[in-house]
């Protein structure tokens, strides 16, 4: 029920038609008995400075920020998370008392897909980064964070890769970096051991799912998980190939889900219930 108490929450973007965010976060606001509600805010390009200014001025408890705002926000806000202000992306923020808070839930998100999800240490590990965009950022921040051991970047156009290396390379001075540009003879002379392939690129997304896996499948068998970030479908081409030669893999709905837990956590301090958004995203 909502009254004068209430308080607002919600997620900013363009467009956002088909975010699922508002009715994960109502569904756990009920759940768990709280007086909030969590609405959704497209805002245009030349309405961010606005829009953002209008939580301050309306009271709101905070949003999620999504495409294509997570790092334009960053100069409207009072303070940032380290681990956010490293990574350049906000995909959260906190009002307290007008004070606002930009925070990346995608990098403890995508953490606790491997954990939870994938029993997966990351630790000492190596792994293969397909893609360099705001994604295989993340995605890189939060295996440097975590302690891998060696990462290779692969994306389509070589120096974005390089990039991000240089920008990975100065904050994470102890990891083995490296960057190839996309291509399957590339890949196939690949031979290093290997313990993870990420792809965070769009290829295999509805509706053109059935596309050949960039990566053959004599690479994708040294792995002992493949995350692909895509997931609708649930299971695309690169995720079948795994299942293929035995190799464990998951969609890009666990970071979605973990990404907004935390979220909501930084909120209100409650974390939602997994199974129940799980089933959740079933049923839509
Ligand atoms: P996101 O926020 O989802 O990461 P993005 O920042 O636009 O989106 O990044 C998309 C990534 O997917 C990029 O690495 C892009 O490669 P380029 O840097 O060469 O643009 C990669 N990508 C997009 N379409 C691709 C395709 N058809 N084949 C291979 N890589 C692709």
């Amino acid at each position: 029920m909502v009254d004068q108490k209430t308080g607002v929450l919600g997620l900013i973007g363009y467009p956002l038609e088909h975010s699922l965010s508002p009715r994960l976060h109502n569904q756990a606001i009920v759940e768990l008995g709280l007086n909030l509600v969590y609405l959704s805010f497209p805002l245009k390009p030349e309405q961010l400075e606005d829009g953002i200014r209008a939580i301050r001025a309306l009271g709101l408890r905070g949003v999620n920020v999504t495409i294509p705002y997570k790092e334009r926000v960053l100069p409207y806000l009072d303070q940032l998370d380290p681990l956010a202000a490293k990574l350049g992306a906000v995909n959260t923020i906190v009002n307290n008392q007008g004070l606002l808070t930009g925070y990346n839930t995608d990098i403890n998100g995508f953490c606790r897909m491997l954990e939870e999800d994938g029993g997966f240490r990351i630790r000492g590990k190596r792994a293969l980064l397909l893609g360099a965009g705001g994604a295989a950022r993340a995605v890189a921040f939060a295996l440097c964070q975590q302690g891998i051991a060696a990462l290779m970047i692969i994306n389509r156009t070589a120096d974005k890769a390089r990039h991000l290396q240089k920008t990975l390379h100065g904050y994470y001075p102890g990891v083995r970096l490296a960057t190839a540009k996309l291509s399957r003879p590339e890949l196939t002379a690949w031979s290093d051991p290997l313990d993870l392939i990420v792809d965070t690129t769009p290829v295999g997304m509805a509706p053109q799912f059935e596309v050949e896996p960039v990566i053959p499948l004599e690479v994708i068998r040294q792995a002992h998980l493949v995350v692909d970030l895509v997931y609708n479908p649930p299971e695309t081409s690169l995720l079948r190939a795994a299942a293929q030669v035995g190799v464990q893999g998951l969609n890009g709905m666990g970071m979605l889900l973990y990404q907004g837990i935390e979220a909501f956590k930084l909120w209100t301090g409650q974390e939602p219930e997994l199974n129940s958004w799980r089933e959740l995203v079933k049923s839509v």
